[in-house]
């Protein structure tokens, strides 16, 4: 299978004024359809920036970004905004809700765009609300909720329209650490079950956990790229194994 996100030679540069800040510098992946992907590094290290590119938020100085087959650094503005409501979903570490609009408006929000009616849309918030554990705050508004809750509305919303991939910097950045494990646990377990390829950029220590590929970024440029023992491709490696010991016992 081709991979699902292929990043080419990918640098950002700002300008303020006359200084330049090599934001990326030089960035080739790729990453595979389902991947759970971790985003690491120090403070200002680029991960915000390729997250940013990788998402089509931003456009790139230099170099490509493919999204299945469609080359995003390439898009006009105008089809960039349609790509990424068809194929790509959100997960801000603010959680970005809309204040008027209660939970399950919130959610329902990114199928108005493809055309659903209201009552379907509203049943299908309903449902993606309740695999969450959030089906009894549906009529809530977001200051009605606590921050665990509003980010799981959040990915609720990121979810509901079954994204092929979900971008989130720092989702649990405001979370206290009980809630951050629930958050990542319900994320990861999402992802699986869609099979979405999720991307995050985080600070949490204890990746290893959920992780399927930590990639570690360093003055814009991968210092590290490491699969975790969670790896779907890990996980089939070992199966092998144990297969071959068993036919060995034969
Ligand atoms: N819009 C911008 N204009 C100018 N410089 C920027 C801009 N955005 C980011 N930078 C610079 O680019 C570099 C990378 O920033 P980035 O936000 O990607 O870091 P980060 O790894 O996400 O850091 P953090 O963990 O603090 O969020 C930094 O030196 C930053 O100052
Ligand atoms: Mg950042």
């Amino acid at each position: 299978m081709p991979p699902i996100i292929r990043v080419e030679n990918l640098k950002k540069i700002y300008r303020i004024g006359n200084e330049k800040v090599k934001a990326l510098n030089g960035i080739n992946l790729e990453i595979e359809r389902g991947e759970f992907v971790c985003i690491v590094g120090a403070s200002g290290s680029g991960k915000s920036t390729l997250l940013n590119q990788l998402a089509g938020l931003e456009k790139p100085s230099k170099g490509n970004v493919y999204i299945g087959k469609s080359n995003i650094s390439q898009m006009t503005e105008k089809q960039l905004a349609l790509f990424r409501q068809k194929y790509l979903g959100f997960i801000f570490q603010s959680y970005n809700l809309l204040p008027a609009l209660t939970a399950a408006e919130n959610v329902a929000l990114p199928l108005m765009f493809k055309g659903i009616n209201k009552k379907t849309r509203l049943a299908a918030a309903k449902v993606q609300l309740e695999k969450i554990g959030l089906g009894e705050r549906l009529g809530h508004k977001p200051t009605e909720m606590s921050g665990g809750q509003q980010q799981r509305v959040g990915i609720a919303r990121a979810f509901v329209a079954k994204p092929k991939v979900i971008f989130a910097d720092e989702p649990t950045g405001n979370l206290d650490s009980k809630t951050t494990d629930q958050v990542l646990q319900m994320m990861m377990q999402l992802a699986r079950e869609e099979n979405i390829t999720f991307v995050m950029v985080t600070h949490e220590r204890d990746l290893a956990a959920y992780a399927d590929r930590i990639i570690t970024i360093k003055d814009g440029q991968v210092l590290s790229d490491v699969k975790t023992q969670n790896h779907p491709t890990a996980q089939r490696e070992q199966d092998n194994t144990i297969h071959t010991e068993e036919k060995k016992e034969q």
